[in-house]
Order: structure tokens, then C-alpha cells, then sequence
């Protein structure tokens, strides 16, 4: 049953995305993969400093040296024009964020990549709904990992997407040697995790629920948006990378059964999410319609047809109080990626990046705020005594 459940869903992602799809327990395995298929140890990958900390924690797993690239501040993905020639003599591919679903500038990127023979990689996880002239995000680089916990809503689950049919018997056997069974006590916290939400959630109990599971250590992000690097450990790692199990202490964070295999119950509940995810993309459409009115908003969500955003990104001074001040209002904001990942990491295991300007201000100031929440989001904002100011942009870097 469960073959043929994982069938069903490589051939709906195949049907949407144009391309060999390969079924991964989740995003970050996904990325992990391509990364070990399409580059070799000791590479220099180039990547956005406001990504997820796990993408850092991947590239370092598959034995890559990753290089910070500069961002644009009107929508913090990489500014394919402000890379130094000097960086794009240095590197040998490119990770593309999508960061909560608005377009990497992906044409350009990859005009360049053919140019100078680099591989280029797109990272979808915010941004399976997407499209860039009519074809999907994910279909422009030589490989993509897609994650099935964001839009799609599973609590796990990924897929590497890719156009060469014939790397499918090597991804299979990569996959099989970091993939393990389902252990008994992430099954049972499969069913339990869901249900203590849901039991809250019908008794209104969030307040001494979110206390319970801080008190428990069970919040893993409780002490800031990156987390902890644990720099000799990490040294450790980098020095016997490539290697994903050994990098299990980070790479894990969030969602600790990542290379645990999905079950038949999962795969199923993947499925008919993915057959509903045309609905999925009419309620986000609707959420970032509401959204976009709210000054701050960031351009590329606020101008043209509105895209089906994983996040709306706000950039609005004193984000650290806002945030705060929304998570008393019960209304939790995640995906926050600051500091940038030269920042947090250091030039120990980055190389920082050539003008780090403007992604320090877009992590500084940027609120990413859920499209399917709008409503819960407004009411929180609008009960606020000051409204969340817009922040100004830095001098010369204007969106
Ligand atoms: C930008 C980005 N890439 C990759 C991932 C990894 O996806 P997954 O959680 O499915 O492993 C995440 C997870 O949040 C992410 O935010």
C-alpha cells in the first residue's frame, strides 16, 4: 500500500512540476540530496543569509563551504546584481530561498549558472505554489527541494524534484542510506502532538499550554529565532562532513523524525492534502488581498496580482516588540531568519558576505505573518495602543 501511496504523490508533484519527482521524509533531505548528487565535497555554494538555519546546517552536512550572497532589501532573497565578480569566480553553484513564497530573481540566476557553468539549485520549501513566466518554481535549476509541512500542511514529508530522469537509481540508493524505520516513540508522537493541539485549541487552554511546554523544554526555538550553533561541536562535524547523521543535533531541529520513513497513514493524509492544495492556494490568495493593505508591507507582496504567499512579509521598526507583543495577542510569528546566517555562524564556517547591509536590516525588521491568519493577525494589530511602524529602508538601498 505504501509504495504505491508514494507513487500517487511523485506522479501529482510530477503532473505540477513538469519533472522527476523523488518522495523524501522531508524538505531538508531533500535539499540534502541534491546537494551530495549535483556538487562535490569542498564546493563553495552561494545562499542567502536569511534562510533557515537548518538550510546552513544541510550545506555544511554535504560537505560545502557556503558563501553568503548580498540580498535585496525589497524582498530578501539574493540580489543577483550586487554579487561581486570576484564571489561569482569563487563559487560553484547557487541555492535559490523563494523566501515565503515570493520569487528568487531565477531567470537571471540561472542565465548566469549556464553562463559560467555553476549548478544551480532551487530550495521551494516556501514556494511549491509559485510560478515565474507561467512555469513553476522548482523547475529551473537542475534539482529543487519542495517540503510538504509548509503549504501543504503535513507534519512531514518532501520531495526532490529534478530534470535528469536517469540520476533517479543513485538518489534512491543516497536516500536508502540516511533514511531509518519510524521509531514506536515518534509514532506515538505523530498521533499525540496532533491531538494535544487540537484538545487546546477546542478549550481555549493556549496560555498555560504554551507555559507547560516551555516549562517541559518542549519549544525549541524559546530563546531566539536561530538556534544554538554550539560551535565545537559543529567543528567537529564540518571536519568529518560529508556526513547528514552526524549533524543530526542541528539538522533535526523542528522536526526531529526528518529522515524517519512516512507511514501508510501519513502518506495518505499527504495525498489528499496535495489534491486540495487549489483551495489551499484561493485562501492564501484572499489572506495576502487582507494583508497587503497594512503599511509595511513589503513590495513584492503589496504591488500586482497577488501570489499565494507562505508569509506576508511586514518590515516594520522595533520588530522584536511587535512580535512580542502579538505573541501575548496569541498570534505566533515564525520563519524569522535573523541575524543573517555570516552573523550567527561566523567566518569560521561562512564566507561572509561582500555587503552584509542590507540583509542585517531585512532580518532586523521583517514580521512574517501567516495569509491563512489574517484575520487573527488584524485584530491583534489593530488592538494594539501604537500600530507597528514601517521601517525605513537603509540609505541607498531603497526598495
Ligand atoms: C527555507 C527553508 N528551506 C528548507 C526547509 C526544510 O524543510 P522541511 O521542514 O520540510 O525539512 C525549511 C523549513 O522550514 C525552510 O524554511
Amino acid at each position: 500500500m505504501e509504495s504505491g501511496l508514494r507513487l500517487e504523490i511523485e506522479a501529482v508533484l510530477r503532473d505540477r512540476m513538469g519533472r522527476e519527482c523523488l518522495l523524501t521524509p522531508s524538505g531538508r533531505v531533500a535539499l540534502w540530496l541534491a546537494l551530495r548528487t549535483w556538487l562535490s565535497p569542498g564546493a563553495r555554494l552561494l545562499l542567502s543569509p536569511c534562510t533557515d538555519d537548518v538550510v546552513l546546517f544541510v550545506v555544511l552536512a554535504a560537505g560545502l563551504r557556503p558563501v553568503m550572497a548580498p540580498l535585496s532589501p525589497c524582498d530578501g532573497n539574493i540580489d543577483p546584481f550586487a554579487i561581486p565578480e570576484a564571489t561569482w569566480k569563487r563559487v560553484d553553484g547557487v541555492l535559490t530561498t523563494n523566501l515565503y513564497g515570493m520569487p528568487d530573481r531565477v531567470v537571471e540566476l540561472r542565465a548566469r549558472c549556464e553562463r559560467d557553468g555553476l549548478v544551480l539549485i532551487e530550495d521551494v520549501a516556501h514556494a511549491i505554489e509559485t510560478e515565474v513566466g507561467g512555469r513553476p518554481i522548482g523547475a529551473f535549476g537542475a534539482a529543487a527541494a519542495v517540503s510538504l509541512s509548509k503549504h501543504v500542511a503535513a507534519p512531514g514529508g518532501g520531495a526532490l524534484v529534478f530534470a535528469d530522469a536517469g540520476r533517479r537509481p543513485d538518489l534512491e540508493r543516497l536516500l536508502g542510506e540516511v533514511t531509518t524505520p519510524r521509531t514506536p516513540g515518534r509514532r506515538a508522537a505523530d498521533v499525540l502532538s496532533p491531538a494535544a493541539e487540537r484538545l487546546v485549541r477546542a478549550l481555549g487552554l493556549f496560555r498555560p499550554a504554551r507555559w507547560a511546554w516551555r516549562s517541559l523544554g518542549l519549544v525549541e526555538r524559546a530563546e531566539g529565532n536561530r538556534m544554538p550553533l554550539r560551535a565545537p561541536l559543529l567543528r567537529e562535524a564540518v571536519a568529518h562532513a560529508p556526513d547528514l547523521v552526524r549533524f543530526d543535533p542541528w539538522v533535526r531541529f523542528d522536526l526531529h523524525g526528518y529522515r524517519m520513513a512516512l507511514t501508510g497513514p501519513q502518506l495518505s493524509g499527504i495525498l489528499a492534502r496535495l489534491r486540495r492544495l487549489d483551495g489551499d492556494r484561493a485562501r492564501r490568495v484572499e489572506g495576502v488581498l487582507r494583508l497587503r493593505e497594512l503599511p509595511g508591507t513589503a513590495a513584492p507582496a503589496r504591488e500586482g496580482p497577488p501570489r499565494p504567499l507562505l508569509r506576508v512579509p511586514l518590515l516594520v521598526e522595533d520588530r522584536d516588540g511587535v512580535q512580542a507583543e502579538l505573541r501575548r495577542r496569541l498570534v505566533t510569528t515564525t520563519h524569522v531568519f535573523d541575524p543573517p546566517l555570516d552573523d550567527y555562524a561566523t567566518a569560521e564556517f561562512v564566507d561572509p558576505s561582500s555587503s552584509p547591509e542590507a540583509a542585517r536590516w531585512w532580518g532586523s525588521h521583517v514580521l512574517p505573518v501567516d495569509p491563512l491568519d489574517a484575520g487573527r493577525v488584524l485584530r491583534a494589530l489593530g488592538g494594539m495602543g501604537t500600530p507597528p511602524r514601517p521601517a525605513r529602508p537603509p540609505s541607498g538601498t531603497g526598495p
